[in-house]
């Protein structure tokens, strides 16, 4: 049974506790100010519900700032499946589930795939709603694994950064944490455009791909935030820009796929006092999002391109008004959302 939880923070929160199932759904809907709420469904084992619901409020707040910074007309929000017996349940029966949830709240949130869920998962639930997207590609529509343009999404960030600085990718060494579906695809882009690597992943398979694909150096997991590069793109997990890590950085530039990549709002102004320019991961990694937005609304790939590549010149606009009130860039983007938020928008998906 769909039961909402009291929340101060956040326009409401559903929770279905499906015993049969032996899992919770939990889904955040933080806010609708510009339209419904949009974000993926997370899948995953948690210690208990306050830390699925704590996931579940964080991820759909930063939906909200994502989705208004890349001006998708949509607000935010984060689905949580909260896996509490693993195998009791078909996976086909979970996803089906999980879409009646999405038809019961009529539209308000709208899910896709995020860490622990896939496009095949997407198209169970399709089965029992539209309020889903994340499904295969169809001949020229925007559709499929966002990945590939969160990666597109980041690689125009960073070009972005350099150039403010008038520098470019030639030449230039980056450090990527993480190389999975997007830093594996974001070593791509950065070779391409003339840029040597040093790579890190807790899978060594993953960080020798990269290194036989592109001849990247290998570092240690546990260093490569320390690495004397350029440009350091965190593509792993959050909270790594911290007290403990910021001050042993080399980078002049952070930018990356990771969301909440700082720990807290006093390490981005810690970056800033060192004098390192960090892209906001919600502005840099909006191309997964805008990609899953872009299919849902039935737009062909070749405009989804366009709107990932607007990242690039949004990245610049922000940097450079950042740097004529000399604020972090960070602080900025988040008086942006704050305004955006504040004003009389309301678009619909
Ligand atoms: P993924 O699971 O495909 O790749 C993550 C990689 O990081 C894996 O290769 C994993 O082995 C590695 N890793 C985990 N812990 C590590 C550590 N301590 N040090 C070094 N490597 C480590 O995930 P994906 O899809 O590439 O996403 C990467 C990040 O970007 C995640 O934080 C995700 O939330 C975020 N993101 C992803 C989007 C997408 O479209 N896939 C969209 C927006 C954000």
């Amino acid at each position: 049974m769909l039961e909402m939880i009291e929340t101060s923070t956040h326009e409401a929160v559903y929770r279905d506790r499906r015993d049969d199932l032996g899992v919770t759904f939990l889904v955040a809907i933080h806010s609708t100010k510009l339209g419904p709420a949009f974000g993926g469904a997370r899948m995953w084992r948690y210690d208990d519900e306050d830390q699925a619901l704590r996931d579940a409020l964080r991820l759909s707040e930063g939906m909200t700032y994502k989705n208004a910074m890349a001006e998708l007309g949509v607000g935010g929000g984060k689905s949580v499946i909260w896996v509490r017996e693993p195998d009791k349940a078909p996976r086909e029966a979970i996803f089906a589930a999980f879409g009646d949830v999405l038809e019961q709240l009529g539209g308000q949130y709208i899910t896709a795939e995020d860490v622990g869920t896939s496009v095949g998962d997407m198209q169970i639930v399709r089965r029992q709603t539209r309020y889903v997207a994340g499904l295969p590609q169809a001949d020229g529509r925007a559709g499929g694994d966002p990945s590939p343009w969160t990666a597109l999404g980041v690689f125009e960030a960073i070009e972005a950064a350099l150039a403010t600085r008038g520098r470019g990718l030639v030449g230039t060494l980056v450090g990527v944490q993480g190389c999975g579906a997007v830093g594996g695809r974001l070593c791509d882009l950065l070779v391409e455009a003339g840029a040597s690597l040093v790579v890190a992943d807790v899978s060594q398979a993953h960080a020798a791909k990269v290194a036989a694909t592109h001849g990247a150096r290998i570092s240690d997991p546990a260093t490569i935030l320390e690495e004397p590069v350029d440009v350091l793109a965190p593509c792993a997990l959050g909270a790594v820009l911290n007290a403990d890590t910021i001050p042993r950085l080399h980078a002049s530039f952070v930018v990356g796929a990771a969301n909440n990549q700082l720990a807290t709002p006093e390490d981005g102004d810690r970056l800033a006092a060192r004098g390192v320019l960090y892209v906001p991961d919600y502005v840099a990694n909006a191309g997964g999002i805008i990609s899953v937005l872009e299919e849902y609304r039935g737009q062909s790939s070749a405009l989804l391109e366009a709107r990932v590549r607007v990242i690039g010149p949004r990245v610049r606009d922000l940097l450079r008004a950042a740097d004529r009130l000399s604020a972090p860039p960070f602080r900025l983007a988040q008086t942006m959302v704050d305004d955006i938020l504040a004003g009389p928008v309301k678009a619909s998906a």
